[in-house]
C-alpha cells in the first residue's frame, strides 16, 4: 500500500479533481507570454504517489502538453509513481490508419505519456479497445455505463429499446440493455463521401417504441442526429433519449440535438459541460467512480467491482 499520495488537478477540469478529493495537491500551471506552458509543483512529491487528473478535452493539445509537463515535473522531483487519470482520452478517434499517409495519433500520445514517466493510466470508456494495446504500462479502463444506467433507470418508459448508433458501439449498448432489461437495436452507417455518412441498415424492432441511443462521445452531434432520423423513419418514437459518457458538444452540437427533437440527453462530467439554458440535459457526476478507483489503487486493491 502506498503511504503518501497526492491528487494533482489540471487546468482541463479542476472541478472534477476537486470533487474527487478535497485536499488537492498544489501546482501552478500557467502560460508564458508566447503561449508556452509553465508548470511548477508547489509541494514536495518525493516518494509520493501522484494521481494526475486531466481529461485531454478541447483544447486537446494544450491539455495534453500540460499533462506531460506536470508528469515530467513530478518524475524529476522523485515522485514514487505517477498515475495519469484521463477521464476523457482525446485524439482517440485517430486509432488506426484509414488511408495512406495518416498518423495514428492515439498511439503517438500513448508513447509520449510513457516517455515522461507515467507508470499507470486510468481512463473512462475508451473510444476503441485497441488503444489499450498502444500502452506498455498498466491501464485501467473504467466505464460510466453503470453510473448512467442508475440515472436512466427511473426515467425510461417500459418497452424502451437501447440503440447502438454504429457497429463499434454494440458492446457498450449491450451493457446498457443488460442493466436496463431492455432489447437492443443496431444501426450501421457508412461513408457516402469523404465527409458525409449515412445510416444504411437497422437491425431490431423500434416501431412505436422509445429509443435510447447510447454512445461514448457526443462531439458535433452528427452521429446522434443521423441515428435519430433513421429511427424516426423506421417508426420509432415519439421519445428519443440519448446517453453518452463524454459530452463534448462541439460547435453547433447543442442546437443540432435540439432541432432533432431529442427528448433528454444524459452525459457525465468527464469533460466540463456547460449545461445552462438546456433543460433537456442531465449531467451525471463521474467523481464517485474515479474516487473509488483511486481509493482501490492506493490500497493496491482490485478495480473489478467497479465495472
Ligand atoms: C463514432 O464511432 C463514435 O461512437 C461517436 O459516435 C462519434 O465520435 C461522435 O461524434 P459526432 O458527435 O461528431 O458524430
Amino acid at each position: 500500500m502506498t503511504a503518501d499520495w497526492t491528487i494533482l488537478s489540471g487546468m482541463a477540469h479542476p472541478e472534477l479533481a476537486a470533487a474527487i478529493a478535497h485536499g488537492l495537491g498544489a501546482r501552478t500551471v500557467g502560460r508564458f507570454p508566447d503561449g508556452e506552458v509553465s508548470v511548477r509543483i508547489d509541494e514536495p512529491v518525493r516518494d509520493r504517489e501522484v494521481f494526475r487528473v486531466q481529461p485531454t478535452a478541447p483544447p486537446v493539445d494544450e491539455h495534453l502538453v500540460e499533462l506531460l509537463a506536470v508528469a515530467d515535473a513530478c518524475r524529476r522531483a522523485s515522485a514514487a509513481r505517477i498515475t495519469a487519470v484521463l477521464p476523457y482520452f482525446g485524439h482517440a478517434r485517430s486509432d488506426a490508419r484509414h488511408g495512406r499517409r495518416e498518423p495514428i495519433v492515439a498511439s503517438m500520445i500513448a508513447r509520449l505519456i510513457q516517455a515522461v514517466g507515467v507508470a499507470r493510466v486510468v481512463v473512462v470508456d475508451l473510444h476503441t479497445p485497441q488503444i489499450e494495446g498502444f500502452f506498455q504500462i498498466a491501464l485501467d479502463t473504467l466505464t460510466a455505463v453503470p453510473t448512467l444506467c442508475e440515472a436512466l433507470r427511473a426515467r425510461l418508459p417500459a418497452g424502451a429499446v437501447v440503440v447502438a448508433p454504429v457497429a463499434g458501439r454494440v458492446e457498450m449498448a449491450t451493457g446498457y440493455a443488460g442493466r436496463l432489461g431492455a432489447p437492443l437495436a443496431v444501426l450501421h452507417k457508412r461513408s457516402t463521401s469523404g465527409t458525409e455518412t449515412a445510416v444504411t441498415h437497422l437491425v431490431g424492432d423500434v416501431s412505436g417504441r422509445t429509443c435510447l441511443i447510447v454512445d461514448d462521445i457526443i462531439s458535433t452531434g452528427g452521429t446522434i442526429v443521423e441515428s435519430a432520423t433513421a429511427l424516426r423513419e423506421a417508426g420509432a418514437g415519439p421519445q428519443i433519449t440519448v446517453a453518452a459518457t463524454h459530452g463534448l458538444f462541439v460547435g453547433a452540437a447543442r442546437g443540432r440535438l435540439l432541432r432533432a427533437g431529442i427528448s433528454r440527453v444524459f452525459v457525465t462530467d468527464t469533460v466540463p459541460v456547460a449545461g445552462g439554458e438546456w433543460p433537456e440535459l442531465e449531467v451525471v457526476p463521474i467523481a464517485p467512480l474515479l474516487a473509488g478507483a483511486i481509493r482501490r489503487l492506493v490500497a493496491d486493491g482490485s478495480l473489478s467491482d467497479l465495472f
